[in-house]
């Protein structure tokens, strides 16, 4: 039973994330979508709001939505998970994300980091630009699922 913990943010989640799940459900047995429950950011929508719409976009079974807070190192332990999946776009990601691993390696060598790369038409996503481009205006259409875009405008209304 190989199971992967694919941790962050996800404020909103987009469709590079969804395409990371994507490539991760095919390669594991289960993968747990983890969000960090940060109180130090101020996030555009509440956990309950992410977790919500992250499960109206999930569509396989063996993918399940959970929030954790702490270090992610004893999350994963605690959910009996082997692997930590990340997503890399551009190489400027590299940086971070090798920090990251290494890190979570020395405080529990049983983890390996996995990095999977998104298709070409979503390596210049992130959460943060998303919301920049929308409260600017701009159209996010194809970047985000459908019922992202719906509660970001209804935010934005309301
Ligand atoms: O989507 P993000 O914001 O890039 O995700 C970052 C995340 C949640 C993976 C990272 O901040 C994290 O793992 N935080 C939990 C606390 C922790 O374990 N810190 C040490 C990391 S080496």
């Amino acid at each position: 039973m190989r199971r992967a913990i694919y941790p962050g943010t996800f404020d909103p989640i987009t469709n590079g994330h969804l395409d990371i799940i994507e490539r991760s459900a095919r390669v594991f047995d289960e993968v747990i979508i983890a969000l960090l429950m940060n109180i130090e950011k101020k996030p555009m929508f509440s956990m309950q709001e992410r977790v919500e719409m992250i499960r109206q976009v999930n569509r396989w079974k063996h993918v399940k939505v959970d929030t954790f807070q702490g270090l992610l190192v004893h999350y994963a332990v605690s959910q009996k998970a082997q692997v930590i999946v990340r997503g890399i776009r551009a190489v400027s990601d590299y940086e971070y994300e090798l920090q990251m691993a290494l890190m979570n390696r020395r405080l529990e060598p049983s983890l390996e980091t996995v990095f999977m790369m998104s298709a070409e038409e979503y390596s210049h996503l992130s959460s943060s630009l998303i919301k920049e481009v929308f409260m600017l205006g701009g159209s996010i259409t194809g970047l985000v699922p459908q019922v992202v875009e719906e509660r970001m405008r209804s935010k934005l209304s309301g």
